[in-house]
């Protein structure tokens, strides 16, 4: 007896109750609040009641508007962090993935999802520049860090057998928090992370590089790996890679590049991005700036034997019968993840519905956007810009008043962030750049227009009025 049981009247039901719910939403999202009124209490109150003994039924769903109630809404006023909104088609997608369930793990296992995942990596890839290359489906951009990491230590100092000994990595000091985590669980050791000085466009500075680079040489250190950034989390600076290309030619080091953030805006601007697929490996994020709901990101690697090397090791329960190119093909020989879920079937559905221009033109109007939010910035005397404006991340704060010191003003912009988001117009998040506090806007949200941007400054101003009180 399958005490699980729901028939396919009942999904339709459940579904079409769900769809409704969720078309209602979307439909209320221009006019929401940017952060929920609820609390942590609440939350504890709503949502950790115990679970029945008896099932619900149909009533279970009703909960469901309640965790709409007490979600951040991925309205057109949402600049927080590096967070896409979330294609509603892709969302389908994942529906469909779920209810297939299929276990992308082999072609043998799920012959449509492999297939469609290897054609969007090599959609990735080719798009970028970077026909070769091959890759797979990430949970996000700190996991596809961590293979790419694995990949460059197996390459230059095998310890998959004998274990890890420490090995240097080299990246700015405005790397990604997953850099340093994904050394550390690799056994490089995180006081092997140097981490380069960057210029005043907070980018890397190469000559700074080669003497780290040098110095460690000369002193016999083991050298892994140099990771450069397109698109650092603080500013969306792209660090200069066509030198640091040639730099890790010349020394022999892995280069990854972390393009988590800022890699996909090479679509629509390639220009910005000369020398990216100088890279061995390069990570990638679509649930940020391929509007993707999450999860999903990408890592993408020259040579698919560095991935092998570093990450194939199955069981016999595992081993693939067939000899045939495509229907030979594990994903598990090139991934830390054996079981994977069906990633691609969102990104496919979204691409096919509204066509790759519709992304270019997406990004380029967040492009457009951080510099709009730059030149108001610029334009009111009480605000002042923290970094340069190179992709969609704006960093600005308010200057507190004349004699104010760092501190004070650290102290007011926290406040004044507090305080917008209380208001619940508009939501952005915070940095900190040479130990200031800095208010951070970053547009990768294709619901956002121009009246959206225009509500920042006012919303920032009014703010520092109520906190002065
Ligand atoms: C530059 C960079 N690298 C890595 C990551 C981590 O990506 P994820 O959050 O998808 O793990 C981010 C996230 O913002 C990022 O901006």
């Amino acid at each position: 007896m399958d005490t699980l049981g729901v028939s396919p009247a009942q999904f339709r039901e459940l579904a079409g109750r769900t769809v409704d719910l969720l078309a209602h939403h979307l439909g209320e999202l221009e006019t929401a609040r940017s952060f929920p009124v609820t609390s942590g209490a609440e939350t504890e109150r709503l949502f950790c009641a115990p679970i029945p003994e008896e099932g619900m039924g149909a009533a279970a769903l009703d909960a469901l508007s309640e965790v709409l109630r007490h979600s951040c809404p991925r309205s057109p006023r949402f600049f927080g962090y590096v967070l896409g909104a979330g294609d509603p088609v892709a969302a389908l997608g994942d529906l469909v993935a779920s209810v297939l369930n299929q276990n992308v793990t082999a072609w043998r296992s799920s012959p449509a999802a492999v297939t469609i995942e290897r054609s969007m990596v090599r959609w990735l890839a080719g798009a970028l520049g970077a026909p070769g290359f091959s890759g797979s489906l990430t949970g996000g951009g700190s996991s596809a860090n961590l293979m790419a990491l694995a990949m460059a230590r197996e390459s230059r100092q095998p310890a998959n057998e004998s274990g890890a000994r420490p090995g240097a990595v080299y990246a700015s000091t405005q790397v990604h928090m997953s850099i340093p985590k994904a050394v550390a669980l690799l056994g490089l050791g995180r006081a092997h992370l140097r981490l380069i000085p960057v210029d005043a466009g907070f980018r890397m500075v190469p000559r700074a590089l080669e003497q780290a680079i040098e110095e460690d040489r000369r002193a016999g250190r083991n050298q892994v790996a140099i990771v450069a950034t397109a698109g650092t989390i603080n500013t969306g600076a792209i660090d200069p890679l066509e030198e640091i290309g040639a730099i890790a030619r010349r020394a022999g080091l892995w280069l990854h590049v972390d393009g988590a953030y800022g890699g996909l805006a090479a679509l629509a601007v390639p220009e910005k991005f000369a020398g990216l697929t100088a890279a061995d490996s390069l990570s990638l994020d679509p649930h940020k700036w391929l509007s993707q709901p999450l999860d999903c990101g990408c890592l993408l690697y020259r040579d698919r034997t560095a991935a092998q090397n570093a990450l194939a090791y199955s069981g016999d329960y595992t081993r693939v019968l067939s000899e045939d190119p495509v229907e030979g093909f594990a994903f598990f020989e090139e991934s830390i993840e054996l079981s994977r879920r069906f990633r691609a079937l969102k990104l496919w559905l979204s691409l096919r519905y509204h066509g790759a221009a519709a992304f270019r033109a997406a990004i380029r109007a967040d492009l457009t956007h951080a510099r709009q939010l730059a030149k108001l910035v610029g334009e009111a005397p009480e605000l002042e810009l923290l970094a340069p404006v190179e992709l969609s991340a704006v960093c600005f704060r308010h200057r507190a008043g004349p004699g104010a010191s760092e501190a004070e003003a650290n102290r007011f912009n926290a406040a004044i962030l507090k305080k917008v988001i209380a208001r619940g117009r508009v939501y952005f998040s915070n940095t900190t750049l040479d130990g200031r506090f800095a208010l951070r806007a970053c547009f990768v949200n294709h619901r956002t227009e121009a009246a959206d941007v225009e509500a920042i400054v006012p919303e920032v101003l009014a703010a520092a009025h109520e906190v002065r009180g």
